[in-house]
């Protein structure tokens, strides 16, 4: 964290966003009117389940890159024919632990194989007892718009090493009125504005730090020419902040970058995926093309 705010241009990992109390934050704006995205998506799965799981097969081994609250992977539980097992991963633990054991109980033939990790480092994947006919990522919500560029091909390549011979069930959000994406990230009752400074508040609480909340302004908007959101804390003075033994400058203005969400069209995944390794099997879209759902192969 440290490093990030020393450098010119200020920047933390949003990864951090995620611990328990974060991740409860993010489940609150699924559910806002303005964040498009979930309910978007959920549509998509629920309209198109019959087809994804025809491609899925049976017997293949879900493995969930940042699992949340393990909430969209019920519908695919329900519909896919003797799943070999589910490995949810995510860095909030209490979260991930939390819904795999209500999971475990809710579906008692299914084997629940938590691993509690940064899905970008590398991590053990456990074996099944059940015999696995192909591995299937699912990487739902358009997290792979949290990359950049050089880093989603790194990571969806990463995915393809894992899932070779099977695939990845991925949600990707997709380009559109800036107005829309502007409001999604904007939204009328704040909670974004309390997730974004939740940076804060954790640097408080784990690294002795002492930023004062309302001294930074949550700041988000869609870069057209870079095709995404930026979400920055911006300084609302000069101010100095201390972080555990060292200090840390403000000027007026000047922010901390916090997240990008990319945004793309049907053709620019492609091409990025195709680049990772992986074909386009199948896309499936809402009617205002939105957002999309797509099944991605590797050979
Ligand atoms: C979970 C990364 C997909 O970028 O839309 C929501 C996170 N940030 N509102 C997104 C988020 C602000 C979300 N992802």
């Amino acid at each position: 964290m440290l490093q990030g705010l020393q450098d010119a241009r200020k920047e933390l990992p949003s990864k951090y966003f995620y611990d328990d109390v974060g991740s409860q934050l993010f489940e609150q704006i699924c559910e806002l009117d303005e964040y498009y995205l979930t309910r978007t998506e959920l549509g998509i799965m629920q309209e198109r389940m019959a087809e994804i799981v025809a491609l899925l097969g049976p017997n293949c081994l879900l493995i969930e890159y940042g699992s949340g609250s393990s909430t969209k992977i019920r519908m695919l539980l329900d519909a896919l024919q003797d799943p070999a097992g589910y490995v949810p991963i995510d860095i909030a633990k209490e979260q991930l632990l939390r819904s795999a054991t209500s999971l475990a109980l809710a579906y008692p033939e299914l084997e629940v194989l938590p691993v509690c990790a940064d899905y970008t480092s590398d991590f053990v994947l456990p074996l099944p007892r059940k015999p696995v006919l192909r591995r299937v990522a699912y990487f739902p919500g358009s997290t792979i718009g949290n990359f950049d560029r050089e880093p989603a091909r790194h990571f969806l390549h990463q995915i393809a090493r894992v899932c070779q011979g099977g695939g990845l069930l991925i949600g990707v959000d997709l380009k559109k009125d800036f107005n829309i994406l502007h409001r999604a990230y904007n939204d009328s009752q704040g909670v974004t504005a309390q997730f974004n400074k939740h940076l804060l508040v954790r640097m408080n609480q784990e690294l002795d730090a002492n930023f004062q909340l309302n001294q930074f302004g949550h700041y988000a908007f869609y870069n057209p020419g870079q095709s995404r959101i930026e979400m920055h804390l911006v300084s609302l003075k000069n101010q100095t902040v201390r972080i555990g033994g060292s200090e840390i400058s403000f000027k007026l203005g000047e922010s901390i970058w916090t997240e990008s969400s990319y945004k793309y069209t049907l053709e620019e995944f492609a091409q990025l995926a195709a680049t990772a390794g992986f074909a386009v099997e199948r896309v499936w879209t809402d009617p205002r093309k939105l957002f999309s759902v797509q099944y991605l192969t590797v050979g």
